[in-house]
């Protein structure tokens, strides 16, 4: 893109974007911690709490967010404009996995990803939004750092568990986050302990503390602690969410806690 072309595309979204209140990238150093997994769950209980909600993935390499949502229909495009689907009345969904064959590998160059990601943000017609909530994949390569560079009233939501490994990748999210002068929204720390399904014994399957440790190292507040539950894997391969079908187990508990504190701190 030249210098034009690119101030042009940035107009663009500033204008497409103008009327989603709360932009929120879920991002994290470390791969596998549960990031699409939260930003798919934390959409679901946002829309069905009655906010207007979009979820976008920007997961070029590994797009999951559709099939953990259930996403069957696909956008439509009209005059160069991309309507996104509703999976719920109040969630629209845009991921790349709807412009891509099931299967094929996905190979993107750096400026490839950039220029899908303005896509995502100029050109699809997301209309009047509380929220977009933005998967990303791990680390702090061309993905999340588009968003963080296009969106100057991005917040950022740092995903970690509670080991020391993971810990370590996700001090570097947090410093890309800082350094670029971006809002750090806060920490979750994902899969935290599990309960026997047996005995209901508390097993700390990763350790404990790294949520904590991240609190206290950045002052970015800890919204709230999630336990492994092992029901989740076969809901999220069909589709089917903690907020809609685990309803009354303790994760889904502990979603609608994280949400609440969201809701609040974003109202700020
Ligand atoms: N609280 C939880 N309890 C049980 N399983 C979980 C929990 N959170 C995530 N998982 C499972 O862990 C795996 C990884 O989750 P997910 O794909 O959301 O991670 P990710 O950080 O998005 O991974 P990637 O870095 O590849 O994008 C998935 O199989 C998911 O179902
Ligand atoms: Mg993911």
């Amino acid at each position: 893109m030249n210098p034009q072309e690119m101030a042009e595309a940035m107009e663009k979204i500033r204008n497409n974007v103008k009327s989603i209140k709360h932009k929120i990238l879920v991002m994290s150093g470390k791969g596998g911690v549960g990031k699409s997994t939260v930003a798919v769950n934390l959409a679901l209980a946002l829309a069905d709490e009655g906010f207007r909600t979009g979820l976008m993935d920007i997961d070029l390499h590994g797009p999951n967010v559709a099939r953990m949502v259930g996403l069957k229909k696909q956008p439509e495009v009209i005059e160069n404009q991309i309507f996104p689907p509703e999976v719920l009345p109040n969630l629209k969904v845009i991921s790349i996995s709807s412009f891509v064959e099931d299967d094929a590998p996905v190979v993107w160059r750096g400026p490839m990803k950039t220029t899908a990601i303005y896509q995502f943000l100029g050109d699809v017609a997301w209309g009047e939004l509380d929220f977009l909530i933005i998967d990303s994949p791990p680390g702090t390569g061309d993905e999340p750092l588009t968003a963080l560079q296009t969106l100057s009233d991005i917040m950022a939501l740092v995903v970690t568990t509670p080991q020391a490994v993971a810990v370590q990748d996700v001090k570097r999210a947090i410093n890309l986050v800082k350094t670029m002068h971006r809002t750090p929204l806060g920490i979750v720390e994902n899969m935290s302990y599990m309960k026997c399904p047996n005995c209901g014994e508390v097993i700390k399957l990763f350790g404990e503390g790294g949520g904590k440790d991240l609190e206290n190292l950045f002052d970015i507040p800890l919204l709230g602690s999630l336990p492994f539950d092992p029901a989740l894997v076969g809901f999220s391969d069909i589709g089917k969410s903690i907020v809609t079908h685990m309803r009354g187990s303790e994760l889904e508990a502990a979603y609608r806690e994280t949400v609440k504190e969201i809701v609040q701190r974003v109202k700020l």
